[in-house]
């Protein structure tokens, strides 16, 4: 008797603590034959500024409802068309969405292309994954980002920010290659989207162009089985030396980092420090060169200095992101002697803090940079601040490098480790990491509860001389909660 009620008692047990996890996301490990994938592409701040010529706002949506009995003769349904897809400012006589502004009009046009891919579900609707490009360019002379939130003065380009001139900032073009099947019974599924920033280019041809930028993100599933495998790539050029690529899980409502609209996305529950974990399995083809600041990880969230939630007002919400950088090529900056490269202190997993100034304790080579928001009034010297200008507000960024110390919360701890040629399937404890490190709070403020509306994959190919190519797949995401 007693041994069949402990049996029963270890069997429940087992049971409770299996069925404590479940996803937060609308499409856990990406398994759902149905597509829904957005594009959305950003200048310096995060804004549009322009949109490109023909391409409509830079806002798009595949989204496909996938019929078929027992997994034989599907059919596609679109539930966005191209007339849609090309809806913008400049180019829609139909001015369906209201607004003179081109940089709301993409914010007005997400929630548009939500209300189309929406999907009904518990414990809430969801809408797409989220494909984010951006242009690092910044024309200083054309003061068109602002400072720390506040508004800018132009002022004579300077180094640190490419521009080749007048237009750098553009927004690339965007072209589509609906979802539909291939093979035998059109059960293998297919779509994608391209396009370069040098808008004179063929986009059909820019990746084998010299000095040309593009990029190209498809998507590919067999009909009820597997995962979506994401294929990205991204080449820059001369011109546009610094570009951005990532897959983006955002909350389905609410603003997400480093966007002070209103968004659409995966996130049904927004990840919360220290209980969430992310999983995926990410193979790297070609890395981007020795700038290409591959992020394994970038989680990104908002609350104010004084720990409010942030409420769209740039000029006190604040930006916080972290990040990890997996190529190898990228060093730590933080050093003993280059402290304003380091957070003020680290934390071990057992809770012990080491203060950056303890040379014999603290892990030097685990940070690549920390910048602290521009706007913080306690902050410790020495410090440097966060560019004011690549954000609509205030942002702080702590970039960290695989190091012994993040083993326990499975990431790497060894430069080259998930690098090219050494795919993986990650189970990063992204919550307990993230709830361990340093973001700035005002002195005697109540800590936040660390909430993340952006969890991204992908890779910021940083101001390089010549250009690079990076190449990648994801597959098999989800974002595990109890
Ligand atoms: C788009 O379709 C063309 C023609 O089938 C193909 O060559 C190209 O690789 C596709 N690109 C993407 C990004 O899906
Ligand atoms: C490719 O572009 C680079 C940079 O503009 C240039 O230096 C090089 O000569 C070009 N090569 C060819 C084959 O056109
Ligand atoms: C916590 O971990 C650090 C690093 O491994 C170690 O130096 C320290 O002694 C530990 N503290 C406690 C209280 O166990």
């Amino acid at each position: 008797m007693l041994v069949i009620l402990l049996t029963f008692g270890v069997l429940f047990t087992f049971m409770l603590l299996k069925d404590t996890q479940t996803s937060a996301i609308g499409d856990p490990g990406m398994e759902t034959d149905n597509v829904r994938v957005a594009i959305e592409s950003w200048n310096q701040c995060n804004e549009v500024g322009e949109e490109a010529p023909n391409m409509g706002s830079p806002r798009m949506a595949d989204c496909v409802d996938v019929e078929h009995v027992h997994c034989r003769e599907p059919t596609y349904h679109h539930k966005v068309q191209e007339w849609q897809n090309r809806l913008g400012l400049s180019s829609n006589p139909r001015r369906m969405l209201q607004t003179q502004s081109v940089n709301e009009y993409a914010a007005q046009k997400e929630l548009y292309l939500g209300s189309k891919c929406d999907v009904p579900d518990t414990p809430g609707s969801w809408q797409f994954w989220m494909i984010m490009l951006k242009n690092g360019n910044l024309d200083t002379t054309a003061a068109m980002c602002p400072k720390n939130g506040f508004k800018s003065k132009p002022f004579p380009q300077p180094p640190e920010f490419p521009c080749f001139g007048k237009g750098c900032m553009n927004m690339p073009s965007m072209y589509h290659n609906y979802t539909k099947g291939y093979g035998e019974e059109e059960k293998i599924m297919k779509g994608g989207f391209y396009g370069s920033w040098d808008l004179d280019a063929d986009a059909k041809e820019a990746f084998h162009m010299n000095d040309t930028s593009y990029y190209s993100v498809s998507w590919e599933k067999k009909l009820c089985e597997g995962s979506w495998v994401f294929h990205n790539l991204l080449k820059t050029s001369s011109k546009y030396p610094w570009l951005m690529l990532y897959l983006r899980s955002d909350a389905t409502k609410g603003f997400s980092a480093g966007y002070h609209y209103e968004t659409r996305g995966m996130s049904v529950v927004v990840p919360e420090s220290p209980h969430f974990k992310v999983k995926f399995t990410l193979d790297i083809k070609q890395g981007g060169g020795p700038k290409s600041q591959f992020y394994l990880m970038d989680i990104g969230s908002c609350w104010k200095n004084n720990g409010e939630p942030c409420n769209g007002d740039v000029t006190s919400d604040v930006t916080r992101y972290s990040e990890m950088i997996i190529n190898p090529d990228i060093e730590a900056w933080c050093k003993p002697s280059q402290l304003e490269q380091c957070p003020p202190y680290h934390t071990f997993s057992n809770g012990t803090r080491v203060h950056r100034t303890n040379a014999a304790h603290f892990p030097y080579d685990a940070y690549h940079i920390y910048r602290a928001p521009g706007n913080a009034k306690h902050l410790e010297e020495p410090v440097k601040t966060s560019d004011p200008y690549s954000n609509p507000q205030t942002q702080e960024i702590l970039q960290i490098l695989p190091h012994p110390v993040w083993g326990e919360y499975g990431y790497p701890t060894k430069k080259g480790e998930g690098w090219v040629g050494d795919p993986r399937t990650w189970v990063l404890d992204v919550g307990r990491l993230s709830q361990s490190l340093y973001f700035y709070q005002d002195p005697g403020t109540k800590p936040v509860k660390r909430t993340w509306t952006s969890i991204n994959i992908g890779t910021e190919i940083y101001v390089s001389d010549v250009g690079h190519v990076a190449e990648w797949t994801v597959s098999n995401f989800d974002i595990i909660i109890p």
